[in-house]
């Protein structure tokens, strides 16, 4: 059996597409051009692509942006006063500050100092609170493109057996979270895996879905995979081979049902749901 190929790409230029629309409708009846700001600290390479990609997609769907860039040598209170002057900018509805950032700062706070109306990545632990409670302001972006990715391929969530391998708090927590969550979307019951999981290869079989964002090229091999699942893939690394995922794609597609190729599966959906994170934001900030 050869798994179907979920074409994220495609879903997220129709994703964009009905953002492009919404933003033409908000412009319209209000006046207010949705804005998002990005934080660039260093030149990490594979960080400047994807804020240019971001930049570019809000280009395209009517949504201005900004690029605020750092040194690598930046301090906490330096990245700290850019934040407050965007939290105080009315007219910046969004923030995002691109990770990873140089060792010398300190994330977390970084994060917290982002106001929570503004926190278009939904790191702030307010909007992660509210994610965990089910009443979400915002949903983190690339979570929310894998639920997307789900409930538009029409793929079956509730009661269905998730494992999620990798416990970052960006991926693999808050995608276990949102499928375990009450309602559209959600209803599954997922088992997290980590480093420290034992017998992870039998547990990953039992998986109807698997998610894999553990951050380590081909980790995933046929073996690990149940006959017929939906295998997403979360993962990009760039080896002498070209782009490879977390998963053995080759072998894997053999086994799975459908599977999201690397590029062009997850990593598309994430700069679409930022987009629509942004709109949300500066609906939120004129009330609506
Ligand atoms: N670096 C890798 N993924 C992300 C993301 O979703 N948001 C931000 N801000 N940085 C990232």
């Amino acid at each position: 059996m050869t798994a179907k190929v979920l074409d994220g790409k495609k879903i997220a230029a129709n994703i964009r597409a009905e953002i492009g629309e919404e933003v033409e409708s908000f412009v319209s009846q209000t006046g207010i051009v949705p804005h998002l700001s990005a934080v660039l600290v260093g030149e990490n390479p594979a960080s400047e692509v994807y804020v240019r990609n971001k930049q570019r997609a809000c280009d395209e769907a009517g949504i201005a942006s900004g690029l605020h860039r750092l040194a690598d040598t930046a301090t906490q209170s330096e990245l700290l006063a850019l934040i407050d002057e965007l939290n105080q900018d009315r007219a910046v509805h969004g923030i995002l500050v691109q990770l990873p950032l140089p060792e010398q700062i300190a994330e977390a706070e970084i994060q917290e100092a982002i106001c929570p109306s503004k926190d278009v990545d939904a790191f702030h632990p307010e909007n992660v609170g509210r994610m965990v409670q089910g009443k979400p302001r915002f949903l983190p972006c690339t979570p929310q493109g894998i639920q997307q990715l789900l409930v538009r391929e029409g793929i079956e969530i509730a009661g269905r057996r998730v494992v999620v391998i990798g416990r970052s708090d960006i991926v693999g927590k808050p995608i276990a979270c949102m499928l375990s969550n009450r309602g559209t979307g959600g209803d599954a019951t997922v088992t997290l895996c980590h480093s420290k999981t034992e017998a992870l290869d039998s547990i990953a079989r039992e998986a109807e879905i698997l998610i894999v964002a553990i951050g380590q090229p081909e980790f995933v091999t046929a073996a690990m995979v149940r006959q017929g699942a939906v295998v997403i893939d979360v993962g990009i690394h760039r080896t002498d081979d070209g782009l490879v995922g977390d998963v053995d794609y080759a072998a894997v597609s053999q086994i799975a049902g459908a599977i999201t190729p690397v590029p062009g599966g997850v990593g598309p959906l994430t700069v679409a749901m930022l987009l629509r994170n942004t709109l949300r934001a500066a609906e939120l900030s004129a009330g609506s």
